[in-house]
């Protein structure tokens, strides 16, 4: 059987923590090629080489020239780097698949979008909240109609990092709106992955979001928003809350509440799915099981069982590997860019991930107008994605979408 050749780019820390060991197991389950890898440091190539048995690089071009056989590149770098790095790989022939979020704004997206249509190969992003298995399982559950129509969609992350200061004070955003580093504001880092899980709960395309971003915390290193608010109206009529707080009280949940039910969830990844029915005048606890096994020492998810009757059950396409819970997802990411790979099929996510920038975009762009609500698609170029650009111009001494 054929398989398609995979390389990673990026040895820092999500590369090793769930990138490296899940392609590594793959390729031991013979359902990928694990060819090469690559980081600019050189002891953290050579460490993640050594450590997985696969020939090391420090530059992208070398390990391309030297592997003509790498059909795919799984690029796992910083979010400023993502546009430039998938347009180098595309050029040369391969197809990519980006870490979350998929660029920095709509433009270098699109620089992404436009290498890989020009030079004929699929790219993938790495949003992996959406595949691990429980939140699958409700996704199937919505889209089955078990909750009915969706109404109401809630993510609210307010993490208690650092208490409310006498010294604080309101500050929206404000020049430089970036350091291009490993964080792109909190809309963008943990927001892509919510703005995601919000859009597939209600089912519905986002057609207008109103927004309120704040920095309270008065620091040089720290340029980002620490809190922010959303609102948005789905085409369906549903309607979505996205908070997300570094300062200040902890709170967290996702709330989906459809006509017929409604899932309330303070852990979103935890081993439950508090499943709420409709019946008669009353709303019931419907039992949900989470089957397990072990194998080579990891402990795997066999199946999750929703007790409706009748049963609605997922199943681990994972189960026969050392891949836990968390990291189903980033081995459905590689086999989504091994198939388009192998197979020429399109990527799961795709696309899908540039929507997940245009709603953050809209946050901030409502933000800078007094929390005005933003239209979306969003026509042009938003003024905030402008100062970006500025800010990385500056910083990088060449335009976003510089050859
Ligand atoms: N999906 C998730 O759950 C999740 C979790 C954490 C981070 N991420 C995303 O992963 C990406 C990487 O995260 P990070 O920035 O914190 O990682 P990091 O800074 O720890 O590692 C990035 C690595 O990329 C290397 N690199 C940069 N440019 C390179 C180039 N041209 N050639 C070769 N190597 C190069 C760097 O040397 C570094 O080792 C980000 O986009 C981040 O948003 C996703």
């Amino acid at each position: 059987m054929s398989v398609a050749k995979i390389a990673l780019v990026g040895c820092g820390n999500p590369a090793r923590r769930w990138h490296l060991p899940t392609l590594s197991e793959l390729a031991k389950r013979g359902v990928i090629e694990f060819v090469a890898l690559c980081d600019l440091d050189e002891v953290l190539a050579a460490e993640s080489g050594g450590k997985y048995g696969v020939p090391h690089y420090t530059d992208i071009d070398e390990m391309l020239d030297r592997h003509q056989d790498i059909m795919a590149v799984d690029i796992v770098t910083g979010d400023p780097t993502h546009h430039v790095i998938a347009r180098q790989i595309a050029e040369r022939g391969k197809h990519v698949m980006v870490e979350k979020p998929m660029a920095i704004t709509r433009g270098c997206c699109d620089v992404i979008i436009d290498a890989c249509r020009r030079n004929g190969v699929h790219f993938e992003v790495a949003e992996n909240y959406f595949r691990m298995p429980k939140q699958r399982m409700i996704l199937d559950l919505i889209d089955r109609g078990i909750l009915g129509e969706i109404v109401r969609v809630y993510f609210v992350e307010a993490k208690a990092r650092n208490p409310f200061e006498p010294t604080v004070t309101h500050r929206g955003l404000t020049r430089p709106l970036s350091k291009f580093g490993n964080s792109s504001g909190m809309c963008m880092d943990m927001g892509s992955h919510r703005l995601s899980q919000l859009r597939l709960y209600a089912m519905s395309e986002p057609r207008q979001i109103s927004g309120t971003v704040r920095r309270y915390r008065s620091s040089a290193e720290f340029v980002h928003e620490d809190w922010a608010h959303a609102m948005i109206d789905f085409e369906s009529g549903a309607v979505g809350v996205y908070e997300t707080s570094r300062l200040g009280e902890s709170l967290h949940y996702y709330q989906i509440t459809g006509t017929q039910g409604s899932i309330c969830d303070d852990d979103w990844s935890g081993p439950a799915i508090p499943l709420r029915l409709q019946v008669g005048d009353g709303m019931e606890d419907v039992p949900v099981e989470f089957e397990r096994h072990r194998v080579d020492g990891v402990d795997v998810l066999s199946r999750i069982v929703v007790h409706t009757d009748p049963e609605i059950v997922y199943v681990n396409p994972f189960r026969e590997c050392a891949i836990d819970d968390w990291s189903v997802g980033h081995a459905a990411e590689i086999m989504s860019l091994a198939n388009a790979a192998l197979n020429d099929e399109a990527p799961e996510y795709g696309l899908a991930a540039r929507q997940d920038v245009e709603m953050a975009m809209a946050i901030y762009e409502s933000s800078l107008n007094g929390t005005a609500p933003v239209k979306l698609p969003i026509e042009g170029m938003t003024s905030y994605e402008r100062m970006l650009h500025e800010d990385y111009r500056e910083r990088f001494g060449r335009s976003f979408d510089a050859a």
